[in-house]
C-alpha cells in the first residue's frame, strides 16, 4: 500500500515547501518524518525540536512532523531524505547501516557494557562527528541522536534464559546485517522486517519473538501479543536525526547553528521524557497487559557474540569505528582511575 501511495505523498510534501511570514519575509518549512505514534516519547522530542527551531529562528524556519510511518518505512524515509523529498528524518542507527557501515557498530551486540558507557561514548564529538559527516557524499548528515533504550528479547510465551533457548526461535530484527548476524550467533533464526509490520507478524505467528525497548510493548501494543520479556540487554541502538545535506548547506551559518542547537537541546529534553516513559511502560505492560519481565544471566549471551566482535575489529570497513568507540571507552576509564 505504502509503495503505491509514496509518489502522491512526495508530491504533497514538495508542494508544501515555501510560505510567507506575517512580516512578508520567506518562511522555510522543513518536512520531518519518523515511524512512531503520536504518544511515543520520540514524537514529543521531535515536536520540541521543531518548536525550538521556530522560536530560535523567529518563525522563519518551521518544522512539520509526519509521524507514524506516514511517509514510509525507515529505509524509505532515508531514501527520501537523500533525494530531498523529505528534509529531515528520525531513524534507528540500525536502519542506517545499509547506507554507511560506520552505523553498523551500534547494532553490534554488547559493544557498550552499560547505558552509562553508551552515553559517555555519544558525548564524544570525535565519535559523533565522524559518523554524522560520513554520509555527506550520499546526500545526508546526522544532526543528533536520541536515546532509544536498551533492547531486550520478547516472545509470545517461551522464556529465553540461555542462548540454547533461542534454537528454532524466529526473531524479528531490524533490517540490519549486524542484527541478523547477532541472532544467528545466539542460535535463533533472524527475520528482518520493517517495524510497522511487527505487531501483525507476531499475532499471525510469522515470527515467535522480537526485540526492542519496553516502550514497544505499550506504545506499539506488542505487549498485547508478547507476554515474556527477557532482559538480555543485547543492544543499545540510538535513534539518529538525519538531514538532507544540500538543504542544510543552503542555510546561513546562523541558521545552521540554530538547527544544530535545537537538535542538541531536543536530545537533552528526550532524556527526561524517555526515562519517564520506560517506567510507565513497564508498569502498564506488567499490570494491565500481563507481561512477565524476566532477568537473565547475560554472560553466555555475551560470550556467544564474541566472534562477531572479532570480525568487526578486523574488518576494513568497521575497524576504525570499532577502535574509535573502544578508544573513547578506554580514555573515559583512564580518566576515572586518575
Ligand atoms: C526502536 C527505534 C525505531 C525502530 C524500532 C525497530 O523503537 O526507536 O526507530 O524502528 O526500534 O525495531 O525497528
Amino acid at each position: 500500500m505504502r509503495k503505491r501511495m509514496l509518489p502522491l505523498i512526495i508530491l504533497v510534501i514538495i508542494l508544501a515547501g515555501c510560505q510567507s511570514s506575517a512580516d512578508g519575509g520567506d518562511v522555510t518549512e522543513l518536512r520531518l518524518a519518523h515511524n512512531q505514534p503520536l504518544d511515543h516519547p520520540i514524537h514529543l522530542s521531535l515536536m520540541e525540536f521543531g518548536r525550538l527551531v521556530e522560536e530560535k529562528s523567529h518563525h522563519k524556519i518551521k518544522v512539520k512532523v509526519f509521524a507514524n510511518g506516514q511517509l514510509g518505512s525507515e529505509r524509505e524515509v532515508i531514501e527520501l531524505t537523500q533525494t530531498g523529498a523529505v528534509d529531515i528524518s528520525k531513524v534507528s542507527a540500525s536502519a542506517l547501516e545499509g547506507f554507511e557501515s560506520d552505523y553498523s557498530i551500534f547494532s553490534l551486540p554488547y559493544v557498550f557494557e552499560s547505558y552509562q558507557e553508551f552515553q559517555e561514548t555519544m558525548s564524544k564529538k570525535e565519535v559523533t562527528d565522524k559518523v554524522y559527516k560520513q554520509t555527506e557524499d550520499i546526500g545526508f548528515v546526522g544532526l543528533t541522536y536520541y536515546n532509544a533504550g536498551v533492547r531486550n528479547i520478547y516472545t509470545k510465551e517461551k522464556e529465553v534464559k540461555t542462548p540454547a533457548d533461542m534454537a528454532g526461535l524466529k526473531v524479528r530484527v531490524q533490517p540490519s546485517q549486524t542484527s541478523v548476524k547477532m541472532i544467528e550467533a545466539l542460535g535463533g533464526t533472524p527475520t528482518p522486517m520493517a517495524y510497522g509490520e511487527v505487531y501483525t507478524a507476531l499475532q499471525a505467528g510469522v515470527i515467535d519473538a522480537a526485540e526492542n525497548n519496553e516502550s514497544a510493548l505499550v506504545t506499539n501494543n506488542h505487549g498485547e501479543v508478547a507476554k515474556s520479556y527477557m532482559y538480555t540487554e543485547h543492544q543499545i541502538v540510538p535513534d539518529i536525526l538525519i538531514m538532507n545535506a544540500e538543504k542544510l548547506k543552503k542555510f546561513t551559518e546562523d541558521e545552521k547553528a540554530i538547527i544544530y542547537e535545537a537538535a542538541a537541546e531536543s536530545t537533552r529534553y528526550h532524556e527526561d521524557v524517555w526515562n519517564k516513559t520506560i517506567e510507565e511502560a513497564k508498569d502498564i505492560a506488567k499490570n494491565e497487559m500481563g507481561v512477565h519481565f524476566i532477568d537473565v544471566d547475560k554472560e553466555p549471551f555475551i560470550e556467544a557474540v564474541q566472534p562477531l566482535h572479532k570480525e568487526y575489529m578486523e574488518n576494513e570497513k568497521t575497524k576504525d569505528i570499532y577502535q574509535l568507540i573502544k578508544g573513547a571507552k578506554e580514555n573515559e576509564q583512564g580518566k576515572k582511575s586518575d
